[in-house]
């Protein structure tokens, strides 16, 4: 099966690339001016432009898209940009993807919903509370035939971008104060394991609405006592604070129903 992966270098996408199953062809894209370190065909996509025209020479029977602004901060500062990237662009590879007959591969995230009715099952109604939920439901609602994939919170290191597990033990190596919401409550899942689960998905052509989350659910604070524990860390300065403090609008409980 030949396959693109749409923004290649990003941190879901070296997860997939760690989890590449036997007998894939990959294809990627990456924007204009990106290294391109790869072994493979990689296209350039600059998703602020007409999506259709950069894939002239593409080839493939899925399309896993990952490129994105996945930063909220981002959206809430742009978010005309992040409408055009998240949505509108999605909408032009769905098209192309109907016409290549490619099955498209979405990924979402948990943040879609408003935090006030969960756990969530894949087909309840998304009601997103910032820019960036508002931005990626409008990639969601291009997607007519395929697959959309929502992604709780993901755990896992790469050496492409910082996570919020890299974040944390920065912080508590430098002896910083650790600010983290004890009233967010998510279901977090290994990057690693989220990734076999959207091969899965992409190989079997699946279609409709999927959740990959975690079994537990945890809120900031629980979670960064929990990478204590795991990385053998004593005094670390962690500092409960209420997600009333937050700079942007963050849904409180998006704890997904996987089944
Ligand atoms: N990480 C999580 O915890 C999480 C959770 C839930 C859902 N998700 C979703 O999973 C997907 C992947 O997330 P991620 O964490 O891997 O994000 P990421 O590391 O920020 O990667 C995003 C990719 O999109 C590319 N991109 C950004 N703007 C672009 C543009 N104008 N044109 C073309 N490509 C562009 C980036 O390229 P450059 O790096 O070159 O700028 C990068 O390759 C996103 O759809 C996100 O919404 C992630």
């Amino acid at each position: 099966m030949r396959v693109l992966i749409s923004g290649v270098n990003g941190y879901v996408a070296w997860h997939l690339l760690q989890t590449l199953p036997a007998g894939v062809e990959l294809w990627g894209t990456l924007r204009p001016g990106r290294k391109n370190q790869y072994r493979f065909p990689v296209i350039s996509l600059d998703l602020q432009k007409e999506v259709a025209p950069a894939l002239r020479d593409v080839d493939v029977d899925a399309v896993i898209h990952t490129a994105a602004i996945s930063s909220l901060a981002q959206c809430e500062q742009e978010p005309q940009k992040a409408m055009r990237i998240n949505g509108e662009a999605t909408a032009e590879l769905a098209d192309w993807c109907a016409e290549k007959k490619a099955h498209l591969v979405y990924l979402s995230t948990d943040i879609v919903f408003d935090g006030e009715h969960a756990p969530y099952a894949p087909d309840d109604s998304p009601a997103p509370i910032n820019v960036y939920g508002k931005s990626k439901y409008a990639g969601e609602r291009a997607v007519r035939e395929g697959a959309v994939v929502r992604l709780a919170l993901l755990l896992g290191r790469s050496p492409h971008k910082k996570n919020f597990v890299d974040w944390f033990l920065e912080r508590a190596e430098n002896n910083l104060d650790i600010p983290l919401f004890y009233d967010e409550v998510r279901t977090p899942v290994p990057t690693m394991a989220a990734a076999r689960k959207i091969w899965e998905i992409t190989l079997a052509r699946k279609k409709g609405r999927f959740h990959l989350a975690g079994k537990n659910s945890y809120n900031r604070l629980e979670l960064g006592q929990a990478l204590c524990a795991e990385y053998g860390l004593r005094d670390v300065r962690l500092k409960p604070v209420s997600l009333k403090k937050a700079a942007i609008p963050r849904p409180r409980d998006v704890r997904l129903k996987i089944l």
